[in-house]
């Protein structure tokens, strides 16, 4: 146990937050996520995101012979609708919050009989892991049902699998996976739950040191469970180290000579 001790504390001591926060309410958002008083958060940032491949290429193909526009902070140059105009707050040790735009797209076809508009997306970060983008969906689904729902939880992003890199003062979440959530299906109206979309890229305007601070904080979060497991194969092997010692013992007073059986000298203290 006294050679287990200081490596549990070294394990915990490699998990330990980059550095110690303040937690601060941001406002605007119903579950009020945190936001640290630091120097690490973003109030700013940038996206970049082709929404779909194959649906842009059916919309401007000869089959619905569309076209789509961008309106407000959102702006498209091909492949990509993008904006580097997001706001709002996200902490960046272990990140949480928000950034959002006021803008919109939309998309048309079929001279006018598809008219779809996904506005004022909403970039919910909850959590090094899990990404949520909100959107209002304006529209028809592909068998007309008119739809206009705000803050739908569009898609789902996993941010673990993103390419997480430092480009100067930014912190980049380059080509997280998204996929369409159930609410998302049923506003859009086709694709079904989990269709993947295209890779979304997230940019946060922070400092060097805080974004290199935020990959640091996704690494550790990365050896969490290999360290997990590395803590409970030594604590196992020094209790079972333990539990064999106790044994042998056990087994060496059992066998040892006792005065009950006529021995001369009894038995042996081990
Ligand atoms: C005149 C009405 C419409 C016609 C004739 C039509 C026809 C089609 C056809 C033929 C396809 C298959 C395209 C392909 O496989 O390459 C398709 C796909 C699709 N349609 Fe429509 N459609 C209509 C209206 C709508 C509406 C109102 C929506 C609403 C959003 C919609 C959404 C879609 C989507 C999302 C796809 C799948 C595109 C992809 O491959 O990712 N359609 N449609």
């Amino acid at each position: 146990m006294i050679v287990v001790l200081p490596v549990v504390a070294a394990l915990v001591a490699m998990l330990a937050p980059v550095s110690p926060v303040a937690p601060v309410a941001v406002s605007g958002l119903a579950s009020a996520p945190t936001v640290a008083a630091t120097t690490c958060a973003a109030k700013a940032g940038a996206f970049t995101w082709g929404f779909k491949e194959s649906f842009r290429a059916y919309i401007s193909g000869s089959i619905a012979n569309g076209e789509w526009t961008t309106a407000g902070g959102i702006g498209y140059a091909t492949p990509d609708f993008s904006s580097d105009q997001l706001t709002g707050a996200v902490r960046l040790d272990a990140l949480a919050g928000e950034l959002a735009v006021d803008g919109s797209i939309r998309f048309t076809g079929h001279e006018g009989i598809l008219d779809t508009t996904i506005a004022d997306p909403r970039f919910v970060i909850d959590g090094s892991d899990r990404l949520v983008v909100v959107v209002d969906v304006i529209g028809t689904t592909q068998d007309f049902t008119e739809v206009d729902s705000a803050d739908v939880p569009f898609l789902e992003g996993d941010l673990a699998a993103a390419e997480w890199r430092v480009d100067g003062d930014t912190l980049v979440l380059g080509s997280i996976p998204v996929t369409l959530t159930a609410a998302g299906a049923e506003a859009f109206g086709t694709y079904p739950a989990g269709e993947a979309f295209d890779p979304l890229t997230l940019e946060f305007t922070t400092t060097a040191d805080c974004a290199a601070a935020a990959i640091e904080s996704r690494a550790a979060a990365d050896r969490l469970p290999l360290l997990v497991a590395a803590g409970v194969a030594i604590v196992g092997a020094a209790l079972g180290g333990g539990i064999a010692l106790l044994l042998r013992r056990r087994r060496r007073a059992a066998s040892a000579p006792s005065d009950d059986d006529g021995a001369v000298g009894g038995s042996i203290p081990v």
